[in-house]
Order: C-alpha cells, then sequence, then structure tokens
C-alpha cells in the first residue's frame, strides 16, 4: 500500500468529478467518453494520449527542481545503442541534396566551465517527418547518433535538416485533436539532445528553429522556449548552436539525504 499512490489517485478522482459537476456531464456524454478511451485503447493509443496532454507537464515539474538548461519532453521516439558518430550523422543516400545543417555548442557545468566526455545522443526526423526505425523501413543508423565532447566542452555534428513533424492522426487521438477539439496534430521541426555526462543529472531537451509556425501552437504542447535556433548559414548550411549548462547529480543527491 502506497500513501503517494491512494492520495494522487483520489486527487484525480476529485478532479474530475469536479469537471464533470462544472459541465453538467450527462449519462450519453459520460459512455461516449468511455468509448473514446477503448478505442484509444485499442488502437494502441494509450501512451500517445497521455504524452499528448501530460508528458509537458511532468517536463514542468522536473524543471522547476533543475538548474541550468530546461528539459524538454523526450517523445516515443529515443532508440537504445545509437552509434557513436564523428563530424555526421549517417545520411540516407536518397536525403543528400536535402538542407544541411550543422549541431554545435558547448557542454558546460553550471559555472560555465567545459564538460570533457559528455555524451550526446541527437536523433531527428528525416525530411518526410519519420524516424529511423520506428516508421516504414528506415534503418535505425540514419539520424541517431551519440556525440562526445572534446576537452573544451565542445561538439559538432552535421546532418540533414529535419521538418515539421506530424503525430499518428489516423486513429482515436488524432480523432480527438482535429476533429473534435478542432486543433491539428502537428509538432514543430525539431532535434532531440540528451546529455550523459559524468556527475551530472541527464538532460533531455529539443531544439526548435526559430520561426516555425508550430512552436507557439505545438500539439504536444512542447513549450521549448530554451533552445529556439536563430536562422544562420555558413556556407549554405543551416547553424543549430546550442550550449547545455548541466545540473550536477551528486550534490543534489547529498542534499537530499
Ligand atoms: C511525438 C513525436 C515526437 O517526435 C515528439 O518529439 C513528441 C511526440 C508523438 O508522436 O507523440
Ligand atoms: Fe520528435
Amino acid at each position: 500500500m502506497s500513501d503517494r499512490v491512494k492520495t494522487i489517485t483520489m486527487d484525480i478522482v476529485e478532479a474530475v468529478r469536479d469537471v464533470m459537476r462544472k459541465h453538467d456531464v450527462t449519462f450519453a456524454e459520460y459512455r461516449a467518453g468511455v468509448g473514446h478511451l477503448i478505442k484509444t485503447q485499442e488502437a494502441k493509443e494509450i501512451p500517445l494520449l497521455l504524452d499528448v496532454f501530460l508528458n509537458s507537464t511532468v517536463v514542468e515539474i522536473e524543471n522547476r527542481q533543475r538548474d541550468g538548461s530546461k528539459a524538454a519532453i523526450q517523445g516515443p521516439y529515443f532508440r537504445e545503442g545509437a552509434p557513436r558518430v564523428n563530424d555526421s550523422l549517417a545520411i540516407r543516400p536518397e536525403d543528400e541534396d536535402q538542407p544541411r545543417m550543422v549541431m554545435r555548442g558547448r557542454v558546460t557545468d553550471l559555472g560555465g566551465s567545459p564538460v570533457a566526455d559528455a555524451v550526446i545522443d541527437v536523433w531527428h526526423s528525416t525530411p518526410e517527418g519519420r524516424y529511423s526505425g520506428v516508421h516504414g523501413n528506415i534503418p535505425i543508423e540514419y539520424y541517431r547518433g551519440k556525440i562526445t565532447t572534446d576537452e573544451n566542452g565542445r561538439y559538432e555534428c552535421r546532418s540533414i535538416l529535419p521538418v515539421p513533424y506530424q503525430i499518428p492522426n489516423q486513429g482515436p487521438t488524432g480523432e480527438l485533436l482535429e476533429k473534435h477539439m478542432g486543433g491539428h496534430s502537428w509538432r514543430p521541426a525539431h532535434i532531440h539532445y540528451w546529455v550523459h555526462a559524468e556527475g551530472m543529472r541527464d538532460l533531455i531537451s529539443q531544439a526548435y528553429f526559430e520561426g516555425d509556425k508550430y512552436i507557439e501552437d505545438d500539439s504536444c504542447n512542447g513549450g521549448g522556449t530554451e533552445f529556439m535556433v536563430p536562422e544562420a548559414y555558413e556556407d549554405g548550411v543551416r547553424v543549430m548552436e546550442v550550449d547545455f549548462r548541466l545540473d550536477p547529480a551528486a550534490v543534489r543527491a547529498e542534499a537530499a539525504e
């Protein structure tokens, strides 16, 4: 028996009851809601539904207790075991002509000292807004990799540009967002990062492309205001400069004891 599970469960139930009372929910509406959840479960979209509405709230709570760079939603498409890469992610032969980007920046501690040998897992979509190892038959080695920082905490790696991504919208979650709520199922173009470094708290974040119309209207409430990278090019290559300031893990663990 867990007091926390009991308390939170009862608070959720009370919050839902309050909403039902506020809106005089009818029995027919209650049945329609149950029916929608059954459809969501049959389509195996419960994780999608919950991520769309609630993942960003867990991130918001984590960020209240985090110094340095803030976290953003992870999304469902991180995969373990991406290859170590040096100067470029693997680019599919058919994407050779796509616009390029270079991801670069520095990893530091809270005081601005470089963090060497930090490993940054990066992953992003194809030019069709698909993820390797997830959608279609795109081999998992594309557009994913582990970049390591040098002795100055710097990293640099090339790839092609990701595009705005549409979350799966053929099922009940898309129907809820688009048909019943009059919204859409798009996310801004983004790059995912998972930064690991010895003695530091992991940081899972995303970078966005300044000017993308879905940043302020993200179907997943990503709210990614921290790494909004201005439009800049070097030799026609979009520069995605993102610096990470990491929160020390050990200090916090000791302080919590
Ligand atoms: C989803 C996909 C993403 O690429 C992402 O970053 C967040 C959510 C999704 O399909 O739910
Ligand atoms: Fe994503």
